[in-house]
């Protein structure tokens, strides 16, 4: 997506080899037109997907994936990510650490939200290593749910996450594909 890419080049900024922030349109400052943008190009990319519930997982998922579901004319569903165990007979839950940031967390779902009809698009921020998307994808299909398509604003081609979900069947799709962090520059994968 060219205006996304354009603004990362803009905005973003390569903070090592490995990490983009981008704190001022996306994870802590918010452009909601920029997130309205993105909103319309997922609806658009998986209008004909049948899509029943949108997922993603709090809190930088969260300004994109309320555009998408609106475009799409479906709910939204929020993952939450606890530092506990929760006993409740109606919650399920799936642990995901993340490389990135080395914490651990419990990813939350309330079974009452997903159920064995729903055809789902998750949406995230980033996809690093995948292993948020996977633990999404755990949650969602033990409630006998499909996952449909994973659509991702910022991939980080350079790791794996990625191929591991493809590997595996999911059709995902990044709006901007990084191939580079070095030396301060920002490289973006030559796509068609
Ligand atoms: P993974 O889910 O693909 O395996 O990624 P990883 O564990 O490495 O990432 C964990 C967290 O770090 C996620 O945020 C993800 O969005 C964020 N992250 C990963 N790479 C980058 C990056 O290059 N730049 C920035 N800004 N964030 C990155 P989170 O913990 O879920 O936080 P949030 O959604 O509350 O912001």
């Amino acid at each position: 997506m060219r205006e996304l890419k354009e603004r990362i080049l803009k905005d973003g900024q390569a903070l090592n080899e490995a990490v983009l922030k981008v704190d001022s349109f996306i994870n802590h400052q918010v452009d909601p037109k920029l997130m309205e943008n993105i909103g319309n190009t997922f609806a658009e990319k998986f209008s004909n997907d049948r899509i029943t519930k949108v997922v993603t997982i709090e809190s930088s998922g969260i300004a994109p994936s309320v555009f998408t579901a609106k475009a799409m004319g479906v709910d939204l569903v929020i993952l939450k990510k606890s530092t506990s165990k929760i006993l409740d007979d109606n919650i399920v839950q799936t642990k995901v650490a993340s490389f990135t940031k080395g914490t651990e967390y419990q990813l939350t779902l309330n079974k009452r939200y997903i159920n064995a009809e729903d055809r789902v698009l998750i949406i995230d921020d980033f996809l690093a290593q995948g292993e948020a998307a996977q633990g999404a994808i755990r949650l969602i299909e033990a409630q006998g749910a499909e996952v449909v398509g994973i659509g991702i604003l910022i991939e980080k081609a350079f790791q794996p996450g990625n191929k591991a979900l493809r590997d595996k069947g999911y059709p995902v799709y990044s709006l901007a594909r990084i191939k580079s962090l070095s030396n301060g520059h920002i490289e973006f994968l030559e796509e068609e």
